[in-house]
């Protein structure tokens, strides 16, 4: 593997998958709050983000560097490559990991769970093993509220069992990941983990050049909805509205992704905090939950735009609500979420106007 740019010995937080949706809000928001002490690498092996043709960086990454003024060192590596990680980590003075590439589709991992798991765990494992090798202990991992399962009680919080009735490799790969992750901490004292466990992540960056663009069609319900919207996709269908809920459709508890992205910094900010360390997980939500009706109303509000749908059965592995306690957050990180669903939709409207078809032109 050849570097991409020249490295650097300035301190550096090493961020994997950060091309991708949450990880390139995330890289700006660090650019915002940062300052210039701090230089950012990113890798990202490009299977979930996009490129443009001659370029060297992938477009997120060159939009984020054209809005911050900043350079990001981008390294197109397989997190599963090694001796690629390693080099990145001879390179850079990394302080710490923010690791978000995961392969996402909770549909596509049941039909290849192999896949899956490879990127997701073998990956995982791989990172962990190289970060040891450099002494590098601390790690902010992409978790889920997936690894809940069905909830047992509403809000769901951190002490809520993990890991039972999984139904889709997916859930299962971040479940089996922070379990690993657990033992790594139990092993040598040194290592500090937090795993934020994300609701539900929408909404783009308010100056509406970077956002989600999801390839296909997409698996959620916000960049369906907003590529309806737009005109890109038809109608959206609504996968039930016999559940026991405000009005019959299901109900999750959606964050705006700058919310989000500042959770990180907020996370990172731990690791400077004397006694800290371990693993932890960290709900990263609203505590508030809509429904999918809701989320139509609210889109069409501030879109102007007329959302047809149609209602359709449910869907295999769905849950009929779920939400946040986000007391953890508050307390530990002194973080909770400030946007509102007319921010969530305005900022998601704003991207997908600006940008019908995503990144590519
Ligand atoms: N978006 C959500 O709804 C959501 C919810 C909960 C948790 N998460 C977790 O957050 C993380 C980021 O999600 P996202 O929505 O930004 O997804 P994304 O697909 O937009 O971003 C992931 C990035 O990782 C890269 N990647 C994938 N496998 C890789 C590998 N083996 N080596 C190097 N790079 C690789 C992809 O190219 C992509 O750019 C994932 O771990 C995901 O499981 C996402």
């Amino acid at each position: 593997m050849k570097p991409e740019t020249n490295g650097s010995k300035m301190p550096s937080i090493l961020v994997t998958g950060g091309a991708g949706y949450v990880g390139s809000h995330t890289v700006l928001t660090l650019l915002e709050r940062q300052g210039t002490d701090i230089d950012i690498v990113v890798v990202d092996n490009l299977s979930n983000a996009y490129r443009a043709q001659g370029q060297k960086q992938p477009e997120p990454i060159r939009i984020i560097e054209e809005l911050t003024d900043k350079t990001i060192h981008f390294y197109d590596v397989d997190i599963r490559d090694k001796d690629g990680l390693s080099k990145i980590f001879e390179h850079h003075d990394i302080e710490s990991v923010i690791h978000f590439a995961a392969l996402k589709a909770v549909g596509e991992s049941v039909q290849k769970p192999l896949e899956y798991y490879q990127a997701n765990i073998t990956g995982t494992c791989t990172l962990l093993e190289v970060m040891r090798n450099f002494g590098v202990y601390k790690l902010v991992y992409s978790s889920s509220c997936t690894v809940y399962g069905e909830p047992e009680n509403l809000p769901i919080n951190e002490g809520h069992p993990t890991g039972r009735g999984l139904t889709s490799p997916y859930g299962k790969s971040k479940y089996f990941c922070e379990e690993i992750m657990k033992d790594v901490c139990r092993s040598d004292p040194k290592w500090m983990i937090v795993s934020l466990r994300y609701f539900n992540p929408v909404g783009a960056h308010r100056s509406g050049r970077i956002g989600e663009d999801p390839s296909g069609i997409p698996n959620n319900l916000m960049p369906y909805i907003s590529q309806v919207a737009v005109g890109r996709l038809k109608e959206l269908q609504v996968f039930g509205n016999d559940y026991a809920t405000v009005d019959g459709t299901g109900v999750r508890d959606y964050i705006h992704v700058q919310d989000l992205a500042e959770g990180h910094v907020k996370a990172v900010k731990l690791f400077h905090q004397p006694g800290f360390g371990g693993f932890h997980a960290v709900n990263l939500g609203t505590g508030t939950g809509y429904s999918v009706l809701q989320m139509i109303a609210a889109f069409e509000q501030v879109s102007g735009r007329q959302i047809p749908y149609k209602i359709v059965g449910r869907r295999e592995g769905d849950i009929a609500e779920n939400y946040a306690d986000v007391s953890l957050s508050q307390r530990l990180l002194g973080w909770r979420a400030t946007r509102t669903l007319e921010d969530m939709c305005a900022d998601t409207w704003r991207w997908q106007h600006n940008n019908p078809n995503g990144f590519k032109k």
